[in-house]
């Protein structure tokens, strides 16, 4: 059958040898074989030029149609366009299929496991001690307090001088320090010289109302003691500030820190910015105050030193000791995180070591 088409090149006279039916089908069939056999793109578009291209074998069959008298060419047109039809077809659904196959085979390839767990980001979180005094100064500000701060590099003046610790004198020797090369200056023993920079920012009005959280440094170093750590400073300035009021903040400070069940015991001390000066104890937050090894067994735990602010202290912040009174207290924030946490040691907190840190992840401290 090819061979009765090969025969119809030029000048040959087709119409004794042209079967059109069987030719066609022959075609038809020869066409589709190579289609099916071509596994690839590329191959079918070789199929595809052998055929149909410039030179291929239908596009010469249809040239040679010229040469043949009319009612033959009418015939053998018809024949080979149905021929083209055919292999058009099939080329086309070669074509769909050799795609829908790769399409496939590239889903397969790229599959994305979307129930694969996912990988979650490291999200940050605020130190334990950063936590603590975001919490104290959302405490404060309700009630009634202001946030005011004070220089870490400060001068003798405010941190000693104007706290009625003159130059020389002994009491000095409670907060060893650390000097810097301008004299006068010193990095801040305690928070307690933002009382003054507290008061002489209110100008003389009332009430001065303040806590002064932030870094301070001492010569000391060791499991309980960091050369620096953080205080805060409270301050309550006004006419007729009593202890009483003193003994109320803090009594709501602390039962805010470690549970409402707490109590607070006053203990007379020493500090030369008040008078009187007093020690105040929680009752121990392991045994709740029956006694331990915590507290020694006396049931009381120190947690920070208050008074009622000394009369020097108060004319050095500009106001008249005879008219107006105040309390103060320091409060030290490592060590209620030691007592929260039920540590000797406070040096992890600034060791960075996320293992440690980790544990106080959001929500821990309700657990303390
Ligand atoms: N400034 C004191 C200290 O660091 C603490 C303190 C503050 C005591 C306020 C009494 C009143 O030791």
């Amino acid at each position: 059958m090819v061979r009765a088409l090969a025969r119809a090149g030029k000048g040959s006279r087709m119409d004794e040898v042209w079967d059109p039916a069987a030719d066609a089908a022959g075609w038809v069939e020869e066409a589709e074989a190579e289609i099916q056999a071509a596994t690839d793109p590329a191959a079918l578009a070789a199929v595809r030029t052998r055929w149909l291209g410039r030179r291929g074998r239908l596009t010469e069959a249809l040239r040679g149609l010229g040469e043949l008298a009319p009612a033959a060419r009418r015939e053998r047109g018809q024949v080979l366009n149905r021929v083209r039809e055919a292999v058009e077809q099939a080329l086309a659904a070669r074509e769909a299929a050799l795609e829908a196959t790769a399409r496939a085979a590239a889903y397969a390839r790229e599959r994305l496991d979307m129930t694969l767990p996912g990988i979650r980001p490291a999200v940050g979180q605020l130190h334990p001690l950063t936590r603590l005094r975001r919490e104290l100064e959302d405490l404060f500000t309700r009630l009634g307090f202001s946030v005011a701060l004070g220089p870490e590099v400060e001068s003798e003046w405010y941190n000693f001088e104007a706290l009625n610790m003159p130059a020389n004198h002994p009491a000095r020797d409670m907060q060893d320090s650390f000097f810097v090369d301008v004299p006068g200056f010193l990095l801040r023993t305690h928070t307690s010289p933002v009382q003054i920079r507290a008061m002489h920012a209110r100008g003389g009005a009332l009430p001065v109302k303040v806590i002064a959280p932030g870094h301070v440094y001492r010569r000391d170093d060791d499991a309980t003691h960091s050369p620096m750590f953080t205080q805060l400073e409270g301050l309550m300035v006004d006419r007729g500030i009593s202890l009483a009021d003193l003994k109320g903040v803090l009594l709501t400070l602390v039962r805010a820190l470690f549970g409402p069940g707490t109590a607070i015991r006053l203990r007379p001390s020493y500090f030369p910015f008040t008078e009187p000066s007093v020690e105040v104890d929680i009752s121990c937050t392991v045994c709740g105050g029956s006694g331990c090894a915590t507290c020694k067994h006396s049931g009381w735990l120190e947690i920070l030193g208050a008074g009622m602010v000394h009369p020097l202290v108060l004319a050095n912040g500009g106001y008249d000791p005879d008219s107006v009174s105040g309390f103060a207290f320091g409060l030290g924030l490592e060590r209620v995180l030691l007592l929260r946490y039920g540590f000797d040691d406070l040096r992890p907190f600034y060791q960075n070591d996320l293992r440690f840190l980790q544990q106080f992840a959001r929500g821990s401290e309700g657990q303390a």
